[in-house]
Protein backbone atom coordinates (compact mmCIF):
# COMPACT_ATOMS: atom_id res chain seq x y z
CA UNK A 1 0.00 0.00 0.00
CA UNK A 2 2.33 2.62 0.74
CA UNK A 3 4.72 1.49 -1.82
CA UNK A 4 2.23 2.46 -4.47
CA UNK A 5 1.06 5.86 -2.55
CA UNK A 6 4.64 6.76 -3.16
CA UNK A 7 4.10 6.05 -6.65
CA UNK A 8 1.54 8.05 -7.02
CA UNK A 9 2.88 10.84 -5.19
CA UNK A 10 5.86 10.82 -7.41
CA UNK A 11 4.07 10.40 -10.63
CA UNK A 12 1.77 13.72 -9.53
CA UNK A 13 4.75 15.71 -8.97
CA UNK A 14 6.85 15.54 -12.24
CA UNK A 15 3.64 15.95 -13.79
CA UNK A 16 3.24 18.99 -12.17
CA UNK A 17 6.78 19.80 -12.94
CA UNK A 18 6.20 19.36 -16.37
CA UNK A 19 2.71 21.64 -16.74
CA UNK A 20 4.85 24.18 -14.97
CA UNK A 21 7.44 23.81 -17.64
CA UNK A 22 5.30 23.88 -20.50
CA UNK A 23 3.18 27.02 -19.16
CA UNK A 24 5.63 29.42 -18.34
CA UNK A 25 8.47 27.26 -20.89
CA UNK A 26 8.45 30.62 -23.27
CA UNK A 27 9.91 32.75 -19.93
CA UNK A 28 11.87 30.49 -17.88
CA UNK A 29 13.42 29.06 -20.69
CA UNK A 30 14.45 32.27 -21.83
CA UNK A 31 15.64 33.12 -17.97
CA UNK A 32 17.45 30.10 -16.61
CA UNK A 33 17.55 27.97 -19.49
CA UNK A 34 20.12 25.23 -17.86
CA UNK A 35 18.39 25.37 -14.78
CA UNK A 36 15.12 23.97 -15.83
CA UNK A 37 16.41 21.28 -18.00
CA UNK A 38 17.90 20.22 -15.23
CA UNK A 39 15.37 19.43 -13.51
CA UNK A 40 13.39 18.35 -16.95
CA UNK A 41 16.68 15.59 -16.66
CA UNK A 42 16.52 14.83 -13.15
CA UNK A 43 12.60 13.89 -13.40
CA UNK A 44 12.71 12.20 -15.95
CA UNK A 45 15.29 9.95 -14.61
CA UNK A 46 12.93 9.60 -11.56
CA UNK A 47 10.71 8.28 -13.89
CA UNK A 48 12.09 5.47 -15.31
CA UNK A 49 13.50 4.37 -11.50
CA UNK A 50 9.71 4.37 -10.68
CA UNK A 51 8.67 2.21 -13.40
CA UNK A 52 11.07 -0.26 -12.78
CA UNK A 53 10.46 0.18 -8.70
CA UNK A 54 6.24 -0.48 -9.54
CA UNK A 55 6.96 -3.61 -11.46
CA UNK A 56 8.70 -5.46 -8.89
CA UNK A 57 6.15 -4.45 -6.08
CA UNK A 58 3.31 -5.66 -8.81
CA UNK A 59 5.37 -9.14 -8.64
CA UNK A 60 5.81 -9.11 -4.92
CA UNK A 61 1.73 -8.72 -4.33
CA UNK A 62 1.21 -11.45 -6.49
CA UNK A 63 3.20 -13.29 -4.30
CA UNK A 64 1.49 -12.55 -1.44
CA UNK A 65 -2.21 -12.79 -1.90
CA UNK A 66 -2.11 -15.13 -4.71
CA UNK A 67 -2.45 -19.20 -3.76
CA UNK A 68 0.79 -19.13 -1.37
CA UNK A 69 -1.57 -17.92 1.17
CA UNK A 70 -4.12 -21.15 0.88
CA UNK A 71 -1.25 -23.52 1.27
CA UNK A 72 -0.01 -21.50 4.13
CA UNK A 73 -3.22 -21.72 5.92
CA UNK A 74 -3.54 -25.72 5.17
CA UNK A 75 0.07 -26.97 5.75
CA UNK A 76 -0.92 -25.96 9.38
CA UNK A 77 -0.57 -29.18 11.75
CA UNK A 78 -4.24 -30.85 12.24
CA UNK A 79 -6.13 -29.73 8.94
CA UNK A 80 -2.60 -30.15 6.25
CA UNK A 81 -4.30 -33.24 4.84
CA UNK A 82 -7.07 -32.28 2.84
CA UNK A 83 -6.46 -29.60 0.54
CA UNK A 84 -2.60 -28.89 0.85
CA UNK A 85 -1.95 -31.72 -1.60
CA UNK A 86 -4.50 -30.10 -4.36
CA UNK A 87 -3.15 -26.73 -3.65
CA UNK A 88 0.79 -27.74 -4.41
CA UNK A 89 -0.25 -29.84 -7.88
CA UNK A 90 0.59 -27.25 -10.86
CA UNK A 91 -2.86 -27.16 -12.50
CA UNK A 92 -4.56 -25.64 -9.63
CA UNK A 93 -2.39 -22.51 -10.08
CA UNK A 94 -2.11 -22.64 -13.64
CA UNK A 95 -5.25 -21.25 -15.65
CA UNK A 96 -4.53 -17.72 -16.44
CA UNK A 97 -3.27 -16.52 -12.87
CA UNK A 98 -2.79 -12.89 -13.69
CA UNK A 99 -6.94 -12.62 -14.42
CA UNK A 100 -7.98 -14.43 -11.35
CA UNK A 101 -8.52 -12.45 -8.51
CA UNK A 102 -6.57 -12.86 -5.55
CA UNK A 103 -8.98 -14.32 -2.56
CA UNK A 104 -8.50 -13.19 0.93
CA UNK A 105 -6.60 -15.26 3.50
CA UNK A 106 -9.22 -17.33 5.22
CA UNK A 107 -10.85 -15.68 8.00
CA UNK A 108 -8.34 -16.31 11.13
CA UNK A 109 -10.91 -16.37 13.61
CA UNK A 110 -12.81 -18.72 11.91
CA UNK A 111 -9.90 -21.00 11.13
CA UNK A 112 -9.12 -21.16 14.46
CA UNK A 113 -12.61 -22.36 15.55
CA UNK A 114 -12.37 -24.85 13.23
CA UNK A 115 -9.16 -26.10 14.49
CA UNK A 116 -10.46 -26.37 17.87
CA UNK A 117 -13.21 -28.54 16.53
CA UNK A 118 -10.77 -31.09 14.73
CA UNK A 119 -8.65 -31.10 17.78
CA UNK A 120 -11.60 -32.29 19.98
CA UNK A 121 -12.85 -34.73 17.80
CA UNK A 122 -9.22 -35.96 17.29
CA UNK A 123 -8.81 -36.01 21.40
CA UNK A 124 -12.45 -37.43 22.00
CA UNK A 125 -11.34 -40.22 19.71
CA UNK A 126 -8.67 -41.28 21.39
CA UNK A 127 -10.21 -41.40 25.11
CA UNK A 128 -10.69 -44.90 25.43
CA UNK A 129 -13.47 -44.94 27.60
CA UNK A 130 -15.98 -43.56 25.06
CA UNK A 131 -14.02 -45.75 22.03
CA UNK A 132 -17.10 -48.23 22.23
CA UNK A 133 -19.50 -45.24 21.45
CA UNK A 134 -16.74 -43.20 18.57
CA UNK A 135 -14.97 -46.39 16.62
CA UNK A 136 -17.06 -47.29 13.77
CA UNK A 137 -15.03 -48.98 11.13
CA UNK A 138 -15.32 -47.36 7.32
CA UNK A 139 -17.83 -49.92 5.75
CA UNK A 140 -19.91 -50.35 2.97
CA UNK A 141 -22.52 -48.41 4.92
CA UNK A 142 -20.25 -45.26 5.75
CA UNK A 143 -18.52 -44.99 1.75
CA UNK A 144 -22.59 -45.25 0.62
CA UNK A 145 -22.83 -41.94 3.02
CA UNK A 146 -19.79 -39.92 1.09
CA UNK A 147 -20.54 -38.32 -2.10
CA UNK A 148 -17.19 -37.24 -4.36
CA UNK A 149 -16.24 -34.30 -6.37
CA UNK A 150 -13.30 -35.40 -7.96
CA UNK A 151 -13.27 -32.34 -10.35
CA UNK A 152 -12.22 -30.17 -6.79
CA UNK A 153 -11.00 -33.42 -4.59
CA UNK A 154 -13.58 -32.84 -2.30
CA UNK A 155 -15.50 -35.72 0.11
CA UNK A 156 -18.73 -34.74 1.67
CA UNK A 157 -20.31 -37.03 4.37
CA UNK A 158 -24.14 -36.72 4.32
CA UNK A 159 -25.59 -36.62 7.70
CA UNK A 160 -29.05 -35.77 7.54
CA UNK A 161 -31.52 -33.02 9.00
CA UNK A 162 -28.86 -30.85 9.13
CA UNK A 163 -28.83 -29.29 5.64
CA UNK A 164 -27.57 -31.66 3.25
CA UNK A 165 -29.89 -31.03 0.38
CA UNK A 166 -28.51 -27.86 0.07
CA UNK A 167 -25.00 -29.29 0.35
CA UNK A 168 -25.41 -31.99 -2.21
CA UNK A 169 -26.60 -28.74 -4.65
CA UNK A 170 -23.20 -27.47 -4.35
CA UNK A 171 -21.36 -30.63 -5.24
CA UNK A 172 -23.66 -31.47 -7.78
CA UNK A 173 -22.83 -27.55 -9.69
CA UNK A 174 -19.33 -28.54 -8.81
CA UNK A 175 -18.53 -31.18 -11.25
CA UNK A 176 -20.26 -29.57 -13.83
CA UNK A 177 -23.95 -31.10 -14.01
CA UNK A 178 -25.56 -28.12 -13.76
CA UNK A 179 -24.23 -23.71 -13.52
CA UNK A 180 -25.84 -23.13 -10.53
CA UNK A 181 -27.83 -24.27 -7.31
CA UNK A 182 -31.18 -22.59 -8.39
CA UNK A 183 -30.85 -24.27 -11.44
CA UNK A 184 -31.53 -28.05 -9.94
CA UNK A 185 -34.66 -29.83 -10.02
CA UNK A 186 -35.72 -30.91 -6.69
CA UNK A 187 -36.52 -33.53 -7.25
CA UNK A 188 -33.07 -34.72 -9.21
CA UNK A 189 -30.95 -33.92 -6.02
CA UNK A 190 -31.47 -37.08 -4.28
CA UNK A 191 -31.40 -39.21 -7.66
CA UNK A 192 -28.17 -40.54 -7.82
CA UNK A 193 -28.79 -42.19 -10.81
CA UNK A 194 -28.69 -39.04 -12.66
CA UNK A 195 -27.24 -36.07 -10.55
CA UNK A 196 -23.66 -37.22 -11.91
CA UNK A 197 -22.83 -36.90 -7.90
CA UNK A 198 -21.00 -40.79 -7.41
CA UNK A 199 -20.95 -42.37 -3.97
CA UNK A 200 -17.66 -43.20 -2.48
CA UNK A 201 -18.65 -46.79 -2.41
CA UNK A 202 -18.81 -47.35 -6.67
CA UNK A 203 -15.25 -46.64 -6.45
CA UNK A 204 -12.19 -49.38 -6.24
CA UNK A 205 -10.97 -49.85 -2.67
CA UNK A 206 -7.69 -48.26 -4.00
CA UNK A 207 -9.69 -45.05 -5.37
CA UNK A 208 -11.08 -45.06 -1.96
CA UNK A 209 -8.09 -45.15 -0.28
CA UNK A 210 -6.51 -42.15 -2.57
CA UNK A 211 -9.50 -40.23 -1.85
CA UNK A 212 -9.95 -40.66 1.61
CA UNK A 213 -5.91 -39.51 1.90
CA UNK A 214 -5.91 -36.58 -0.50
CA UNK A 215 -9.13 -34.93 -0.40
CA UNK A 216 -10.72 -32.17 1.05
CA UNK A 217 -13.16 -33.96 3.79
CA UNK A 218 -15.86 -32.46 5.49
CA UNK A 219 -19.52 -33.31 7.29
CA UNK A 220 -22.10 -30.94 9.00
CA UNK A 221 -23.41 -31.76 12.37
CA UNK A 222 -25.85 -30.32 14.88
CA UNK A 223 -27.45 -30.80 18.14
CA UNK A 224 -28.01 -34.14 18.11
CA UNK A 225 -31.38 -34.22 19.85
CA UNK A 226 -32.63 -31.38 18.04
CA UNK A 227 -31.64 -33.58 14.32
CA UNK A 228 -33.74 -36.07 16.17
CA UNK A 229 -36.87 -33.79 16.27
CA UNK A 230 -36.13 -32.93 12.66
CA UNK A 231 -36.07 -36.25 11.30
CA UNK A 232 -39.45 -37.31 13.64
CA UNK A 233 -41.13 -34.15 12.23
CA UNK A 234 -40.10 -34.70 8.81
CA UNK A 235 -40.58 -38.19 8.26
CA UNK A 236 -43.13 -39.17 10.74
CA UNK A 237 -45.54 -36.53 11.17
CA UNK A 238 -45.07 -34.12 7.98
CA UNK A 239 -44.14 -36.70 5.84
CA UNK A 240 -43.80 -35.95 2.28
CA UNK A 241 -46.32 -38.29 -0.13
CA UNK A 242 -43.49 -39.50 -2.30
CA UNK A 243 -41.81 -41.56 0.79
CA UNK A 244 -45.15 -43.34 1.97
CA UNK A 245 -43.31 -46.09 4.13
CA UNK A 246 -42.21 -44.12 7.09
CA UNK A 247 -45.92 -43.98 7.83
CA UNK A 248 -46.95 -47.31 6.83
CA UNK A 249 -44.27 -49.25 7.09
CA UNK A 250 -41.55 -48.08 9.85
CA UNK A 251 -43.98 -46.84 12.23
CA UNK A 252 -46.45 -50.07 12.54
CA UNK A 253 -43.22 -51.98 13.85
CA UNK A 254 -42.14 -48.98 16.41
CA UNK A 255 -45.53 -48.64 17.82
CA UNK A 256 -46.31 -52.63 18.35
CA UNK A 257 -42.83 -52.75 19.76
CA UNK A 258 -42.62 -49.42 22.22
CA UNK A 259 -46.01 -48.57 22.76
CA UNK A 260 -46.93 -48.70 26.39
CA UNK A 261 -50.75 -48.74 25.79
CA UNK A 262 -51.90 -50.37 23.40
CA UNK A 263 -55.69 -49.91 24.21
CA UNK A 264 -56.30 -46.47 22.38
CA UNK A 265 -53.93 -46.57 19.39
CA UNK A 266 -56.47 -49.77 18.47
CA UNK A 267 -58.93 -47.22 18.17
CA UNK A 268 -57.03 -44.20 16.78
CA UNK A 269 -54.30 -45.85 14.67
CA UNK A 270 -52.92 -42.10 15.16
CA UNK A 271 -49.11 -41.98 13.79
CA UNK A 272 -45.56 -42.41 16.12
CA UNK A 273 -45.40 -40.38 19.24
CA UNK A 274 -42.24 -38.95 20.36
CA UNK A 275 -42.44 -40.92 23.41
CA UNK A 276 -42.45 -44.20 21.01
CA UNK A 277 -39.39 -42.61 18.60
CA UNK A 278 -37.59 -42.17 21.80
CA UNK A 279 -38.17 -45.38 23.03
CA UNK A 280 -37.17 -47.06 20.16
CA UNK A 281 -33.96 -44.67 19.62
CA UNK A 282 -32.71 -45.74 23.20
CA UNK A 283 -32.87 -49.68 23.26
CA UNK A 284 -29.59 -49.72 21.91
CA UNK A 285 -29.57 -53.95 22.37
CA UNK A 286 -33.50 -54.43 20.71
CA UNK A 287 -32.90 -51.87 18.25
CA UNK A 288 -30.39 -53.26 16.07
CA UNK A 289 -32.74 -56.08 14.64
CA UNK A 290 -35.28 -53.79 13.32
CA UNK A 291 -32.86 -51.18 12.30
CA UNK A 292 -31.52 -53.92 9.65
CA UNK A 293 -35.37 -54.23 8.53
CA UNK A 294 -35.75 -50.53 7.92
CA UNK A 295 -32.49 -50.18 5.46
CA UNK A 296 -31.35 -47.03 4.75
CA UNK A 297 -34.65 -45.54 5.99
CA UNK A 298 -32.05 -45.12 9.47
CA UNK A 299 -29.74 -42.90 7.80
CA UNK A 300 -32.19 -39.97 9.32
CA UNK A 301 -31.52 -40.83 12.81
CA UNK A 302 -28.49 -42.97 13.67
CA UNK A 303 -26.05 -41.25 14.84
CA UNK A 304 -23.31 -39.18 12.99
CA UNK A 305 -20.82 -41.47 14.47
CA UNK A 306 -22.22 -44.29 12.63
CA UNK A 307 -23.11 -42.59 9.53
CA UNK A 308 -19.56 -41.18 8.73
CA UNK A 309 -17.09 -43.09 10.84
CA UNK A 310 -15.06 -39.45 12.04
CA UNK A 311 -12.46 -41.86 14.46
CA UNK A 312 -11.46 -43.25 11.72
CA UNK A 313 -11.92 -40.60 8.86
CA UNK A 314 -10.07 -37.40 9.48
CA UNK A 315 -11.85 -34.90 8.05
CA UNK A 316 -10.20 -31.44 6.97
CA UNK A 317 -13.02 -29.11 8.72
CA UNK A 318 -16.61 -29.70 11.06
CA UNK A 319 -19.05 -27.61 10.15
CA UNK A 320 -22.01 -27.12 12.59
CA UNK A 321 -25.73 -26.03 11.46
CA UNK A 322 -25.90 -23.55 14.49
CA UNK A 323 -23.01 -21.53 13.12
CA UNK A 324 -23.73 -22.26 9.05
CA UNK A 325 -23.67 -18.71 7.63
CA UNK A 326 -20.18 -18.47 9.07
CA UNK A 327 -19.17 -22.70 8.24
CA UNK A 328 -20.41 -22.27 5.31
CA UNK A 329 -18.41 -19.33 3.53
CA UNK A 330 -15.36 -20.91 5.58
CA UNK A 331 -16.06 -24.37 3.87
CA UNK A 332 -16.08 -23.14 0.08
CA UNK A 333 -13.10 -20.96 1.06
CA UNK A 334 -11.03 -23.73 2.75
CA UNK A 335 -12.06 -26.43 0.10
CA UNK A 336 -10.69 -24.02 -2.81
CA UNK A 337 -13.96 -23.27 -4.39
CA UNK A 338 -15.04 -20.12 -3.20
CA UNK A 339 -16.38 -18.28 -6.35
CA UNK A 340 -17.31 -21.27 -8.42
CA UNK A 341 -20.37 -21.98 -6.55
CA UNK A 342 -22.46 -20.38 -3.77
CA UNK A 343 -24.09 -22.06 -0.64
CA UNK A 344 -28.25 -21.13 -1.21
CA UNK A 345 -29.48 -18.41 1.02
CA UNK A 346 -30.12 -19.56 4.59
CA UNK A 347 -33.49 -17.93 5.91
CA UNK A 348 -32.56 -15.93 8.79
CA UNK A 349 -32.90 -17.85 12.45
CA UNK A 350 -33.69 -21.34 11.19
CA UNK A 351 -30.03 -22.25 12.54
CA UNK A 352 -30.57 -21.63 15.64
CA UNK A 353 -30.70 -24.16 18.69
CA UNK A 354 -34.29 -23.68 20.03
CA UNK A 355 -34.14 -25.23 23.57
CA UNK A 356 -37.78 -24.30 24.27
CA UNK A 357 -38.73 -26.71 21.24
CA UNK A 358 -36.72 -29.46 22.61
CA UNK A 359 -37.98 -29.24 26.22
CA UNK A 360 -41.73 -29.25 24.30
CA UNK A 361 -40.51 -31.90 22.86
CA UNK A 362 -39.31 -33.91 25.50
CA UNK A 363 -41.91 -33.26 28.28
CA UNK A 364 -44.10 -35.56 29.82
CA UNK A 365 -40.83 -38.35 28.32
CA UNK A 366 -39.15 -40.55 31.63
CA UNK A 367 -36.13 -39.56 32.81
CA UNK A 368 -35.29 -43.26 32.57
CA UNK A 369 -36.35 -43.21 27.97
CA UNK A 370 -34.30 -39.67 28.06
CA UNK A 371 -31.19 -40.84 29.65
CA UNK A 372 -31.23 -43.83 27.37
CA UNK A 373 -31.21 -42.08 24.39
CA UNK A 374 -28.52 -39.66 26.02
CA UNK A 375 -26.27 -42.87 26.14
CA UNK A 376 -27.19 -44.28 23.05
CA UNK A 377 -25.79 -40.37 21.43
CA UNK A 378 -23.77 -39.59 23.87
CA UNK A 379 -20.88 -39.94 21.52
CA UNK A 380 -21.78 -37.60 19.05
CA UNK A 381 -22.47 -34.79 21.95
CA UNK A 382 -18.26 -35.53 22.95
CA UNK A 383 -17.16 -35.76 19.49
CA UNK A 384 -18.53 -32.49 18.39
CA UNK A 385 -18.20 -30.22 21.67
CA UNK A 386 -22.31 -30.33 22.38
CA UNK A 387 -22.97 -30.10 26.02
CA UNK A 388 -24.88 -32.69 27.79
CA UNK A 389 -28.31 -31.64 27.99
CA UNK A 390 -28.67 -31.60 31.90
CA UNK A 391 -31.83 -29.56 32.13
CA UNK A 392 -33.12 -32.96 30.42
CA UNK A 393 -31.18 -35.41 32.15
CA UNK A 394 -31.33 -34.76 35.80
C1 LIG B 1 -12.85 -39.38 28.54
O1 LIG B 1 -14.24 -39.29 28.55
C2 LIG B 1 -14.85 -39.36 29.82
C3 LIG B 1 -16.36 -39.39 29.63
O2 LIG B 1 -16.80 -38.23 29.04
C4 LIG B 1 -14.38 -38.17 30.64
O3 LIG B 1 -14.96 -38.23 31.93
C5 LIG B 1 -12.86 -38.19 30.74
O4 LIG B 1 -12.41 -37.04 31.40
C6 LIG B 1 -12.24 -38.25 29.35
N1 LIG B 1 -10.81 -38.43 29.47
C7 LIG B 1 -9.96 -37.64 28.86
C8 LIG B 1 -8.51 -37.99 29.03
O5 LIG B 1 -10.30 -36.67 28.19
C1 LIG C 1 -38.66 -22.21 19.42
O1 LIG C 1 -39.62 -23.24 19.41
C2 LIG C 1 -40.88 -22.87 19.93
C3 LIG C 1 -41.72 -24.12 20.02
O2 LIG C 1 -41.65 -24.90 18.89
C4 LIG C 1 -41.48 -21.82 19.03
O3 LIG C 1 -42.75 -21.43 19.51
C5 LIG C 1 -40.55 -20.61 18.98
O4 LIG C 1 -41.03 -19.67 18.06
C6 LIG C 1 -39.16 -21.04 18.57
N1 LIG C 1 -38.24 -19.92 18.74
C7 LIG C 1 -37.49 -19.48 17.77
C8 LIG C 1 -36.61 -18.34 18.11
O5 LIG C 1 -37.50 -19.96 16.66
Amino acid sequence: MDWKKYRSMAYWLCINILKILFRHGRQLMLRAMRHHWLLLGVCGWALLILVFVGKLITFRAADDYGDKGVLQSWTEPGTKQGKAAGVIRPESQDPEPAARPSLPPLDPEWLSVSEKRTELLSSMCKNSSLSSMTHVPISKFVLDRIFVCDKHKILFCQTPKVGNTQWKKVLIVLNGQFPTVEEIPEQLVHDHAKNGLPRLSSLTPQEITHRLNTYFKFLIVRDPFERLISAFKDKFVKNPRDEPWYKSSIAPVIIRKYRKSHRYSALTPSGLHFEDFVRYLGDTAGRHHMDQQFGDCIIHWVTYTELCAPCAIQYSVVGHHETLEQDAPYILRAAGVEGLVSYPDIPPGITRYNRTKVEQYFSGISKRDIRRLFARYQGDFHLFGYPSPDFLLN
